[in-house]
C-alpha cells in the first residue's frame, strides 16, 4: 500500500521522506493556507518546491480553487504545467466531473476529491479520474462508517476493472490505515502524525528498555 502525506508543509514532507515511507503528497486549499504563501505566484512556487522533493515518489495533488468548468480547466492546465509530478485535484461537482473528463482526454492526471458516496466514486471512475479520494474521517465524524464506503468503492471498481486508484483520505487514526490495507486499496493520504502513531506499542518501549538495561548491567 502506498503512503501519501496530506500536507503542504515542506518540513513534514522531508520528515516522511527521511523515514523512507513517502510515496506522494496531497494538498488542499486549507492545507496551503497554513503555509507562508500569500499570492498565486508564491503558491505556484510552493507547489514546485514540493514537487522537487519528490524523487522516486509518485506525485503531488494540487487543488483547483475555481468551481466553474471553463475556469477550472484553465486553472488545472496551468497547475499541470508547473511540474510533471503535479496531479490536478478537482472536487466532485457537475463542473468538476466535466473537467475531469476534459483532463482525462488530455492525459492530465487528476485526483477527484471530496468524495462521500459510492455514486460519486462511480462517476469519478467513469470520467477517467486517476485517483478518487473518499474522505473516511469526515464520514465517521457524522456517525456513518467511512471504511464501509471504501469497501463498497473497492468492490465496484473491481467488478468493472475501473483503473481509477482509491486514495483513502481524511485519515484520522492508525486503524484507518490498517483497515484500508486489509481492504486492499491503492493508497492512503494521511497527516504524518498518524503514520508515527503506527509505530507506537508499549511492549516495544518496555522491551527495548529491558534489553538495554540487561546489557548494560552485564557488559562493561
Ligand atoms: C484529501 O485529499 C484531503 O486533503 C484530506 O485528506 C482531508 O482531510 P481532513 O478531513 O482531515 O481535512
Amino acid at each position: 500500500m502506498k503512503f501519501f502525506v496530506d500536507t503542504a508543509n515542506l518540513k513534514e514532507i522531508n520528515e516522511a521522506r527521511s523515514l523512507g515511507i513517502l510515496d506522494g503528497v496531497t494538498t488542499n486549499p486549507s492545507l496551503i493556507s497554513k503555509e507562508s504563501v500569500y499570492s498565486q505566484k508564491e503558491i505556484q512556487d510552493h507547489y514546485i518546491s514540493i514537487c522537487k522533493l519528490m524523487k522516486n515518489e509518485e506525485d503531488v495533488s494540487a487543488e483547483v480553487i475555481n468551481t466553474n468548468y471553463t475556469k477550472m480547466i484553465r486553472e488545472g492546465e496551468k497547475l499541470s504545467l508547473l511540474h510533471p509530478k503535479i496531479v490536478v485535484k478537482v472536487p466532485i461537482t457537475f463542473d468538476g466531473i466535466k473537467a475531469i473528463k476534459y483532463f482525462s482526454n488530455k492525459k492530465i492526471k487528476t485526483n477527484c476529491t471530496l468524495v462521500f458516496s459510492t455514486g460519486q466514486a462511480i462517476l469519478a471512475a467513469k470520467v477517467g479520474a486517476t485517483y478518487v479520494s473518499p474522505f473516511i474521517g469526515r464520514i465517521d465524524d457524522v456517525s456513518y462508517d467511512g471504511l464501509n464506503l471504501i469497501r463498497e468503492i473497492k468492490k465496484i471498481y473491481d467488478n468493472y476493472h475501473f483503473e481509477t486508484k482509491i486514495l483513502a483520505a481524511s485519515i484520522r487514526n492508525p486503524l484507518h490505515i490498517i483497515e484500508c490495507s486489509k481492504i486492499g486499496i491503492y493508497a492512503v493520504t494521511t497527516p504524518i502524525k498518524v503514520i508515527y502513531s503506527l509505530l507506537n506499542h508499549p511492549l516495544t518501549n518496555t522491551g527495548l528498555e529491558k534489553f538495554l538495561t540487561d546489557y548494560k548491567n552485564k557488559i562493561k
